[in-house]
């Protein structure tokens, strides 16, 4: 049994003009100590993911159905955070099994308390611990990323991103999850300390055989660290697979061409290559396929059906009328 099983998850926006489908029947399955790499362009629903999975999308945001089945191995229970009451979800579930790195927490950390205060504070709100307890485990957790104990007495602006970036992975880890998502992670740090919190984070991951879900639009980030790949477009996974088959043996030809736009090191800039057009407004994507006005091999059928997810190798499924069969 997996982990985590996502199943038909549906997560839309219901804004006065209209209603987002920002993500519209999204599956996936996490195993104990996988890493899941979750891209996509902007906007294509991918942290719209990541605060259902801890059952709480911003407002106004709400799961409109599907299945998310966490597995609890100690309490031999199977949860339905998709449909979980907010409370059970609150003792139960969101921060103690899944917890998150949101997209810019970094820079949401609260300027005028000190660091160690604010790791401490769910600590003591949420978990009963004292404030001494508390304050032993800030400092578990700050040595935990890399970090001595005087961090505790800063405040957020007397540290680098480097190091803010690491308070918040170590709030993240503060009751020790199985889950930890972390969105866009490495974005706005220099890529020096980029690589020290991938490096960071491979390690918490494997000491502890957690598992993780990392979110990014920088497919090079992906390759680095996750077993896992799961391609979004438009609200919808088009492509997932083990990362060995989607960097080296793509299929879907979105996935193709953000592979194309990663930088390369070595390789003449001219090569790099763009995605030509934007994304679909998700109140009212286009029928069938949601990239064929974006796709050069677009037929007849793609503008009018949507492609079935279709298994084109080992564990890798893709959805795509040029692997369907009609
Ligand atoms: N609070 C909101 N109200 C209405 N629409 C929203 C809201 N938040 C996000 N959306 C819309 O939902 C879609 C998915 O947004 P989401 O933030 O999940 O994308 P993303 O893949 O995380 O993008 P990025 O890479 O820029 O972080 C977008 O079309 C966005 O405009
Ligand atoms: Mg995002």
């Amino acid at each position: 049994m997996p982990l985590l099983e996502v199943k038909n998850l549906k997560t839309y926006y219901y804004t006065l003009r209209g209603v987002v489908k920002a993500v519209d029947d999204v599956s996936f399955t996490l195993e104990k100590g996988e890493v899941l790499g979750l891209a996509g362009e902007s906007g294509c629903g991918k942290s719209t993911v990541a605060w259902s999975l801890l059952g709480m999308p911003p407002s106004p945001g709400r799961i409109a159905g599907g299945h998310i089945y966490l597995h609890d191995d100690e309490a031999g229970e199977t949860y339905d955070i998709a449909n979980m009451a907010e409370e059970e979800l609150r003792s139960k579930v969101r921060w103690r099994k899944i917890s998150m790195v949101f997209q810019g927490a970094m820079n949401a950390l609260t300027p005028v308390h000190r660091v160690g205060d604010q790791i401490a504070e769910p600590l003591i709100l949420h978990a009963g611990m004292t404030k001494e307890e508390a304050m032993n485990r800030v400092v578990e957790l700050l040595n935990m990323v890399g970090l001595d104990d005087t961090i505790a007495m800063r405040y957020p602006h007397e540290l680098s991103g480097g190091q803010k970036q690491r308070v918040v992975i170590a709030m993240a880890l503060a009751l020790d999850p199985d889950i930890v998502i972390a969105d866009e992670p490495t974005t706005a740090l220099d890529v020096v300390v980029q690589a020290q919190i991938l490096n960071l984070m491979k390690e918490l991951q494997w000491k502890k055989k957690r598992s993780i879900i990392l979110i990014t639009h920088d497919l090079s980030i992906i390759a680095e660290l996750a077993d896992k790949v799961a391609i979004m477009y438009a609200g919808k996974i088009v492509e997932i697979g083990p990362s060995s088959e989607i960097f080296n043996n793509p299929q879907h030809p979105y996935t193709q061409l953000l592979l194309k736009a990663i930088p390369r090191l070595r390789g003449p800039i001219d090569k790099l290559a763009y995605i030509p057009g934007t994304p679909p407004d998700l109140m009212s994507p286009p029928p069938g396929c949601r990239f064929y006005p974006r796709c050069p091999y677009a037929m007849d059928v793609c503008m009018r059906e949507e492609p079935e997810m279709v298994e084109v190798g080992k564990d890798h499924y893709v959805a795509c009328w040029l692997h369907s069969k009609r």
